[in-house]
């Protein structure tokens, strides 16, 4: 099984990012052959500065590390050193029809928010779907919000498989009935249901977009100030709270210990504590969560030399993942003879 993810270093890792994609890479990574890499081409959408952007990349490698990834079993990389990766998406792309990108959240949510609509915000799936085809990949564990950049994945693979395979069928398409398997797999997208969508601080879907992030790696006052000015409504302490669309019950739930999540989802729906104290109860489990985490991040981002190792190292692996996809793409589309 080839798993693979990536994540846009295009600023600092939050809450939804650790529970919605980064956690999952984690245990995944004894479950196949996981390649996990820096979006660090798809963060130009955003970051337009380039010392920023090389010192949020290291940041995001830092991260990945400091949460669990082992560099030993995963293959951690850096998007911009696949260089066949360009010729990958344009190949894609001759084959994309416009209107599947004129419907793509990335690029209409964007938009609707006053957003120039450059090309490479609106190409974004493409260069997406190639980085998961390129490495023939089984399963990739994303968010919610990237279901549709994985359904138009596959269809462009199909539809690439269908132009250039002869024989190809659809139905078929890892060729188990005897027909031709395709030249791009298609991948599955593996979502984790339970923390699908974390809600920010002010109860919109948590995101470095809408400044309602709690930062896994920010200043410990902080994350303290923005964890007590979760967004609630004016339920006084004696009554039963809600929790539909409540950050902060969401939050507890993804954080608190087992052994105590039962004592809290009890007394919310009974009432009886107020939200200040649920708060500072957050406040505690913040730090029982990421108080290594961020002790070994700290340690990492003091040797930059040895991360970019690590990267280089990832890199080249990488590369031979893709390298055998790469060739023969380039023989079915005639760039190269065999
Ligand atoms: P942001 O919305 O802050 O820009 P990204 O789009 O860079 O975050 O997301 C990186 C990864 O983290 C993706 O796999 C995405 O699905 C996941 N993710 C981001 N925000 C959340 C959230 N609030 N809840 C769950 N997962 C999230
Ligand atoms: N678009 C993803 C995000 O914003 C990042 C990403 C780029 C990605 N290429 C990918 C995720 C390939 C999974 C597979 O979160």
């Amino acid at each position: 099984m080839r798993i693979l993810s990536g994540v846009q270093p295009s600023g600092q890792l939050h809450l939804g990012n650790y529970f919605g994609a980064i956690r999952q890479f984690v245990e995944l990574q004894n479950k196949g052959e996981a390649l996990y890499f820096l979006a660090n081409l798809h963060a130009l959408n955003s970051v337009r500065d380039g010392q920023l952007a090389y010192q949020l990349t290291l940041e995001t490698a830092a991260a990945f590390l400091a949460l669990g990834l082992d560099a030993s079993k995963a293959i951690l990389f850096r998007q911009s050193d696949i260089l066949e990766l360009g010729e990958v998406y344009w190949v894609l792309g001759t084959l994309v029809p416009m209107s599947n990108l004129e419907r793509a959240h990335s690029y209409k949510d964007k938009r609707a928010r006053g957003l120039s609509a450059d090309l490479g915000l609106f190409a974004y799936p493409v260069l997406m779907a190639a980085d998961i085809l390129i490495y023939g990949s089984d399963w990739v564990p994303v968010g919610k919000d990237q279901i549709q950049h994985l359904e138009f994945c596959r269809d462009w693979a199909t539809k690439f498989n269908v132009a250039y395979v002869p024989g190809y069928e659809p139905a078929d398409p890892n060729g188990e009935n005897g027909n031709p398997p395709g030249i791009f797999k298609l991948p599955e997208a593996f979502i984790r249901e339970e923390t699908s969508v974390l809600l920010g601080i002010d109860g919109q879907k948590m995101s470095k977009s809408y400044g309602n992030t709690i930062e896994l790696f920010g200043d410990e006052r902080e994350v303290k100030k923005k964890i007590m000015s979760i967004k609630t409504d004016s339920s006084p302490i004696e009554t039963p709270k809600p929790t539909e669309n409540s950050a902060l019950f969401e939050l507890l739930k993804t954080m608190a210990p087992q052994s105590e999540w039962p004592e809290i989802e009890a007394s919310w729906r009974t009432g009886g504590v107020g939200y200040g104290s649920y708060k500072k109860k957050l406040v505690d489990y913040f730090h029982l969560c990421f108080d290594e985490p961020r002790k070994r991040f700290a340690q990492l981002m003091r040797d930059k030399a040895e991360l970019e190792r690590i990267l280089v190292r990832g890199a080249e692996k990488a590369r031979a993942c893709a390298a055998p996809i790469v060739q023969k793409i380039r023989v079915a589309v005639g760039i190269s003879r065999c």
